[in-house]
């Protein structure tokens, strides 16, 4: 058994110049990831999401995951789904289940939305739990390793992700990662 605890985030400074409503395909559309020098830094959802899977990446040794477009709008209709019942139940017979890998991620907090950062680091922290010799999980009952595992998931390739507020709140969010290849596949070693 390994405690799990509710990761709590400090909020990256670069986040502070950001609207919290600005939505995740708009920043996308206006930023392709690229910066030129002299620029001021602006750290967008995407980049927050790309960064913090490929620093677990790396610390694992399995190559980077590049952004693709149609797994993150794939993410927001997922998302947009799950923000009514502010929940990380999955979906039931979702068109893209066994296509793409899927991770979520529920943030409630009453000033500070979870933000991408928090949401990957959610899953990042089950590595805990994780024994990389044995590829079993000990974490405790009703939680796994699968977050950490499709995160860290060697021949996953490409990852799109998004977030909403819930519907009723101001407070909480819904975050979804999708994946491709997919990872988790049953009797394989994440890396
Ligand atoms: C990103 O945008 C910059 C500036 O508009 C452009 O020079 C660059 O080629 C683009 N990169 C990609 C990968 O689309
Ligand atoms: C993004 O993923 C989709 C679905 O797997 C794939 O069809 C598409 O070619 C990918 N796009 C890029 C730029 O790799």
């Amino acid at each position: 058994m390994c405690p799990l605890f509710f990761f709590l985030a400090v909020i990256p400074l670069a986040f502070a110049a950001l609207s919290p409503h600005a939505s995740v395909a708009a920043v996308a559309a206006r930023n392709n990831g690229s910066f030129t020098a002299g620029q001021p830094k602006v750290v967008t959802y995407q980049q927050q999401f790309l960064q913090a899977h490929n620093e677990a990446r790396t610390a694992a040794g399995v190559p980077p995951l590049v952004w693709n477009s149609t797994l993150q709008l794939d993410s927001l209709r997922y998302a947009n789904e799950l923000r009514h019942r502010c929940s990380t139940t999955p979906l039931y017979a979702w068109g893209t289940d066994g296509v793409y890998g899927r991770n979520l991620f529920k943030g409630s907090r009453m000033d500070i939305p979870g933000t991408p950062t928090e949401a990957v680091a959610s899953w990042v922290d089950e590595k805990r739990c994780y024994h990389r010799r044995s590829n079993t999980c000990a974490a405790p009952d009703g939680r796994t390793c699968g977050g950490y595992t499709q995160v860290v998931w060697r021949a996953t390739t490409q990852v799109g992700c998004a977030r909403r507020r819930c519907g009723s709140s101001f407070d909480d969010t819904v975050a979804v990662c999708e994946y491709y290849p997919p990872g988790n596949i049953e009797g394989q070693r994440p890396y």
